[in-house]
């Protein structure tokens, strides 16, 4: 190649990684600016549906049920908890499935006392392991509900309330108000309930169709920014063609010994004596997360190693590391963005789906534990991580290990995303000539973040 041919590559490239850092940048200032949407999940939601099917003396009795339409996001123990506020003077007898959390004051009922009597109820699923007069179809699962793509035939939670003092035709019944879904913490904004058409029940033989006499439904949609201020998960990298391990970024998710917020900035060593007393002190339950105190301070570390390189193919070892002394993470998953994953021959260990966000668009895969082998994610210790390995198909027009194409755009946990390492962290191969575009970009960069911020504060 003559100098001035290779020059002109050089400032093609500049031009190109300039295009896309900016494309990148200016997309994330869109994503912190509309909260609610996720990007690899569009359409994700959990909808709560209401389904009268029997009018009574003084109400109605329905069938509640929430449909976890969420590709990725699951809700696991403790589960979750639904409230509203009555629009009337309404009550619940009584429940099947789930059960209200505080009964309030009934003292105004004489015989027969309600199940709740509270303005604002607060419910909850019923355990596994209730006795089956107390059950209905989908209850009783300690409210853990599994994502759609995971596992499409867990993704549902019923229970049955008894409602009086209410309207008792469809033009009298006035829907719950200020609807709060908590999973078990905030992250869900839940819309107003609105009546639609009455929905339709087809026997098990599909011989006869029966309809709900009145029916209406409420979405609600996650923002992890409600959920927590702080990311809970980061991304180390590594290959064997560089001998630098690129480590979550400092302060990933908090620093150590900062006084920022209560509570944060305090971990433990993993040395300390007496370790257990400290991560459960005797006589108090503590569900505040406690990490082990790294530079990052997450809960949960994902690492991608490229492991391997064959003549057709490349092998990469993931692994995910759970620090969080207060927390086992049941039913886990992965999100991971990598323009391979149109081709992955095999992965080794965990379950794997593609996910399509948009129609054409196949670089996203969704990873999760096998039952009763690796879904089970323990808290920090010895047994606090998992394993797999995946195999790609190389495809000779796009692959490259240089400038970082071998390593995920994007990592969600368990719905969340992860903080990855600046790019112009990544390993690199020896030698490799885009590495000064990179660095001259970061000023740029820096720029965009702070104006993204700023974007995301106005
Ligand atoms: C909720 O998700 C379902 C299934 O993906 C979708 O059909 C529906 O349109 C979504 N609702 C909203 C309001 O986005
Ligand atoms: C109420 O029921 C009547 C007759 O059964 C029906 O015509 C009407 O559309 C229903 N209204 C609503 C809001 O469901
Ligand atoms: C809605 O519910 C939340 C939490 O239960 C409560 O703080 C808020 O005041 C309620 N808003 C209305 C309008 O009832
Ligand atoms: C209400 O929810 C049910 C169950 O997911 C869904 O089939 C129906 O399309 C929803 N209706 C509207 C208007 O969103
Ligand atoms: C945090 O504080 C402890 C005790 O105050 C100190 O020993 C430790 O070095 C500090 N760590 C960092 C990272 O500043
Ligand atoms: C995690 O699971 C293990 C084994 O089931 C249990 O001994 C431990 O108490 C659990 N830890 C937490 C924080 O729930
Ligand atoms: C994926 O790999 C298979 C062989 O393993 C090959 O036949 C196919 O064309 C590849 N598909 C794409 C989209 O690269
Ligand atoms: C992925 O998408 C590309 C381009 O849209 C298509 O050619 C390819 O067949 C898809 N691969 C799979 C495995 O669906
Ligand atoms: C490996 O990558 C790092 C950047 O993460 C770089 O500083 C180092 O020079 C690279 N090593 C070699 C041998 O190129």
């Amino acid at each position: 190649m003559e100098p001035s041919s290779s020059l002109v590559t050089v400032s093609v490239t500049k031009i190109t990684t300039l295009t896309i850092l900016l494309l990148f940048l200016i997309s994330c200032s869109t994503l912190t600016s509309t909260e609610a949407y996720d990007a690899l999940d569009p359409n994700g939601n959990i909808t709560i549906k209401w389904d009268v099917i029997q009018w009574t003396p003084d109400g109605y009795v329905a069938v509640v049920t929430m449909y976890n339409f969420q590709q990725y996001r699951h809700i696991q123990a403790p589960g979750w908890t639904l409230g509203w506020t009555w629009a009337k003077k309404e009550v619940i007898w009584s429940m099947m499935g789930a059960q209200a959390t505080d009964q309030g004051d009934c003292s105004k009922f004489k015989g027969n006392i309600p199940h709740c009597c509270r303005k604002d109820p607060s419910v909850v699923d019923l355990l596994p392991g209730t006795p089956y007069n107390q059950q209905i179809a989908n209850c009783c699962k300690g409210g853990v509900i599994n994502s759609w793509a995971q596992d499409p035939a867990n993704a549902v939670s019923s229970f049955q309330i008894s409602v009086g003092a209410a309207g008792t035709t469809n033009k009298t019944v006035r829907v719950p108000k200020n609807i709060t879904l908590r999973a078990p913490g905030p992250g869900y904004t839940c819309g107003p309930a609105k009546i639609v058409r009455p929905t339709k029940f087809i026997s098990a033989d599909k011989r006869r169709i029966t309809q709900a006499l009145m029916t209406w439904n409420i979405t609600c949609t996650y923002s992890q920014f409600l959920a927590q201020k702080t990311p809970t998960c980061c991304v180390s990298l590594s290959s064997f063609y560089n001998d630098t391990i690129v480590s979550c970024p400092t302060c990933a998710c908090g620093c150590q010994n900062s006084t920022a917020r209560a509570g944060s900035g305090t971990c433990v060593n993993p040395d300390t004596p007496h370790l257990a007393s400290v991560i459960s002190p005797p006589g108090k339950s503590d569900n505040t997360p406690l990490v082990q105190c790294t530079s990052h301070m997450c809960p949960i570390r994902v690492h991608w190693h490229v492991k391997l390189n064959y003549k057709e193919y490349w092998r990469v070892k993931v692994t995910i590391t759970n620090f969080n002394y207060r927390m086992n993470y049941s039913l886990w998953n992965m999100v991971v963005q990598h323009p391979n994953f149109d081709n992955l021959t095999k992965i080794f260990s965990f379950q794997y789906k593609s996910l399509t966000p948009y129609e054409g668009l196949n670089d996203t895969a969704m990873l999760w534990g096998v039952k009763f082998y690796n879904d089970f994610l323990s808290q920090a210790g010895p047994l606090g991580n998992v394993q797999s390995e995946l195999l790609f198909r190389k495809d000779t027009s796009t692959f490259t290990f240089e400038k970082g194409w071998a390593f995920p755009r994007r990592i969600y946990f368990n719905g969340d995303n992860c903080v990855m390492p600046p790019p112009d962290a990544y390993p690199w191969l020896p030698n490799d000539s885009s590495r000064p575009v990179i660095s001259l970009l970061l000023p740029v960069m820096t720029l965009f973040l702070s104006m993204a911020f700023l974007f995301a504060h106005v």
